[in-house]
């Protein structure tokens, strides 16, 4: 039997190699030779013909032509889930989930698989033994489902044997980088191996219009061979991320062909498996008795739902040479700037202060709404003056010191008002957009950092 032929080529330039090289002679980078299939073209003639036999069938068409097809989603009864895919799985399409060692991918797919009691549901294994998904399915659920079938297999060739077998509807592969091809030399989980299984992944995927679900590894930067270079070949990327050793796993999708990519779905790992948790505000308000100094609560909104969020700062004196600025949960270069605008506009000395700030649970913001909430937290640590736990904050700063509206704040105050604040401080040019009369909660709008300050700390 004659082998395919494979040859190496840079991941980074495309120079083609007979063997694997550890430099790159035409472009110098390192480490960038990948192994792949090659398949000869029949001619090597010019593509460019005018030959209209051929150019018949080949026929593009108008997008009146083309008909619309119905979207139809398989429901995974994980609410968290079917709203970072944007509404559920979509037929035929490739997600990776990717995420460090031991976050629980595998138990997210395992819960998935055993959930859809009426889809036909293949898990391929590379990682774990028949009998430790076993073990790890009863601590799950107490009911076996009669449609959820286990391989464990790392050879495509076999996998493919298998699924025309079995025919299921949604396949799950765990992980992407013990499969292997025959078809390269190279050992599972390098670049070319990664590519060539993904890619023949794909092809059933889009043929058969199966979902297939990939797992894939990824260490905190985000390196190690694989993953990375599938992003661009998945309809969908799924980031499971969070502490190892807290209880919330945060499910954020960094592309989605089928939906927005701002949504994330929250976990909590318990003993018996993930639990969705569908209102989030209540876990990222921490419970303390009575009001603590540094601690403010931000409204804020992730995707399209709006989450209550703590934040604590600690401000002390800098007893070693430069201060730090330690925010965790929040962007360095926003905290630097939000400090500066304390220091410049509001008079406060905070240059010879360590600064330290943490999001509840975890959590990473970006949205600029949270901006006030921080500076609140800030003056509150620095000042030693607890703010009321009763009161929650929605508004960005700018660099004069002054607050600005932010987006969607009905959605704010609505949840503010669910969670039982009393009160909200907004900018007051976030008011034209409301209507006051209509919320219990009170509304406090200002112009001024200064101005929200005197309010509540006076
Ligand atoms: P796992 O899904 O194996 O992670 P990954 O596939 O991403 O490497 O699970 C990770 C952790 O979750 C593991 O350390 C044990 C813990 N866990 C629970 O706390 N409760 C459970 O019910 C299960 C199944 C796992
Ligand atoms: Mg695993």
């Amino acid at each position: 039997m004659s082998k395919t032929k494979t040859l190496f080529f840079c991941q980074s330039c495309g120079y083609e190699s007979a063997k694997w090289l550890g430099k790159c002679p035409s472009c110098r980078s390192w480490n960038s030779f990948a192994e792949e299939v090659v398949v000869k073209n029949e001619s090597t003639k010019n593509e460019w013909h005018t030959d209209s036999s051929k150019s018949k069938m080949i026929k593009p068409k108008t997008l009146g032509e083309i008909e619309s097809a119905r979207e139809v989603r398989i429901d995974s009864a994980d609410k968290e889930l079917n709203r970072v895919l944007g509404g559920g799985i979509v037929p035929g399409s490739l997600v990776l989930i990717g995420g460090e060692p031991g976050i629980g991918k595998s138990t997210l797919m395992l819960q998935l698989g055993l959930s859809l009691k009426k889809t036909k549901v293949l898990y391929v294994t590379g990682e774990e033994s028949e009998q430790q998904i076993k073990m790890r399915a009863e601590r799950l659920t107490t009911k076996t489902s009669e449609n959820f079938f286990i391989l464990t297999e790392t050879n495509t060739k076999n996998i493919f044997l298998a699924i025309t077998q079995l025919e299921p509807q949604l396949v799950v592969i765990d992980s992407i980088q013990t499969l292997h091809s025959s078809l390269l030399d190279s050992v599972a989980g390098s670049i070319g191996q990664v590519r060539q299984c993904a890619g023949e992944l794909m092809k059933f995927a889009k043929e058969t219009n199966t979902p297939v679900f990939l797992v894939g590894h990824i260490t905190k930067d985000g390196m190690l061979a694989g993953p990375k270079v599938l992003e661009h070949m998945v309809d969908t990327v799924l980031q499971f991320e969070g502490d190892r050793h807290l209880a919330y796993r945060i499910l954020r999708t960094t592309k989605n062909r089928f939906g927005s990519t701002s949504e994330i779905g929250i976990y909590e790992m318990q003993g018996h498996g993930l639990r969705e948790v569908s209102n989030p505000s209540e876990i990222l308000i921490s419970q303390k008795d009575g009001p603590l100094s540094g601690a403010t609560i931000g409204a804020t909104i992730e995707g399209n739902r709006p989450l209550l969020i703590e934040i604590q700062s600690l401000v002390s004196v800098a007893s070693y040479g430069t201060p730090q600025r330690t925010p965790n949960g929040f962007d360095q270069k926003r905290l630097n700037m939000l400090l500066a605008v304390l220091e410049k506009r509001c008079g406060f000395r905070l240059g010879t202060q360590d600064v330290f700030i943490n999001m509840a649970g975890g959590i990473y913001v970006e949205d600029p709404a949270i901006d006030l909430a921080l500076c609140a937290s800030i003056i509150s640590s620095m000042e030693e003056i607890p703010v009321s736990e009763k009161i929650c904050f929605a508004a960005e700063v700018g660099l004069g010191g002054e607050l600005r509206a932010v987006n969607r704040i009905e959605q704010r105050i609505a949840e503010a008002e669910k969670l039982g604040f009393e009160k909200i401080y907004i900018s007051k040019f976030s008011q034209k957009s409301i209507d006051l009369k209509k919320t219990k909660i009170e509304i406090h709008t200002f112009g001024k950092l200064n101005e929200a300050f005197n309010h509540l700390f006076r």
